[in-house]
């Protein structure tokens, strides 16, 4: 199976489906690594607020696969934010991951009230020149984050991770990433265990393509450019979640997945489930 890739602003191209972490903790990661790299994901998602990346860089190692040939992201955090404090995040994740770099290091969230993600932004273009991160990037800033920051510093974000899902579209963040090329990540692009897949209208349009719900919405993210990082620990559903590149979703298909939406407010802060 061969996975498309996404181009990014620097140059890079990222995978355009990855597997989430979390909530996945260190002694249950090395095993979904393992199945997850045998089923075809080259594009694993973690973060230090996770507690996972010891148990990540261990499945990863005990996958056997070269590590030129996975695509690694991590984030970090509120502790690391200001000063240079980013500068011992990159290296604690590299020394838990047991990894020389990582290809895309994320600001996790922007923490408004701190005002201090513009000057770890600046760390982060430092960092990027060193080489222990390819590409770097920003998730769960809003438009009006974007524009401070891009104010103040050179390098335009690589990618945006955000909540995005039928329910949860962000059209208006996607159109300011797509119109400053930044590539849009989604995360709990399955609604996280909400009753969005078990949803009429993703039931109509699954049934027609011989698709689950689950495989159709993560190809309505491939459809509008999105890059889609779902979480599963079963060996089933992982398999099942990378089978989308066989079928593809009619214009019609699209507009009746993206009127699922539901306007629901975006968190800036992680206040909410240790995500
Ligand atoms: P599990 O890990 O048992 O598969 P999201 O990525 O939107 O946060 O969603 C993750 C949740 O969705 C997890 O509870 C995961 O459970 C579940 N999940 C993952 N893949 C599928 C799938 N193909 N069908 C149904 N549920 C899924």
């Amino acid at each position: 199976m061969t996975i498309p890739s996404v181009q990014m602003n620097d140059g890079r191209k990222i995978p355009q489906i990855g597997l989430g972490t979390w909530p996945l903790k260190d002694h249950d990661a090395p095993a979904v690594m393992v199945t997850a790299i045998e089923a075809g994901y080259r594009h694993i998602d973690t973060a230090f607020r996770y507690g996972n990346q010891i148990g990540v860089g261990q499945g990863i190692r005990d996958s056997g696969i070269a590590r030129e040939e996975l695509f690694i992201t991590s984030k970090l955090d509120g502790e690391f934010q200001g000063d240079d404090k980013a500068v011992a995040g990159l290296d604690a994740c590299l020394r838990q991951l047991g990894m020389e770099y990582v290809d895309l290091l994320l600001i996790h969230w922007p923490m408004p009230a701190r005002d201090q993600y513009v000057s770890t932004w600046q760390t982060f273009e430092r960092l990027q020149a060193s080489g222990k991160v390819r590409s770097i990037g920003v998730s769960n800033f809003k438009p009006a984050h974007l524009d401070h920051l891009r104010a103040y510093t050179t390098v335009v974000p690589a990618t945006n991770q955000i909540q995005l899902s039928p329910r949860i579209t962000r059209a208006d963040h996607v159109a300011y990433d797509n119109a400053h090329g930044i590539v849009t990540v989604s995360w709990s692009p399955l609604g996280q265990g909400s009753d969005l897949l078990k949803d009429p209208v993703l039931a109509r349009i699954a049934a027609h393509h011989g698709k689950t719900p689950a495989q159709i919405v993560l190809r309505w993210n491939i459809e509008l450019g999105l890059v889609p990082i779902p979480k599963s620990a079963n060996k089933q559903r992982i398999a099942e979640n990378i089978d989308i590149f066989d079928f593809a979703l009619s214009a019609a298909d699209i507009a009746a997945l993206s009127a699922l939406d539901t306007g629901a407010e975006e968190r800036v802060d992680s206040d909410v489930n240790g995500h």
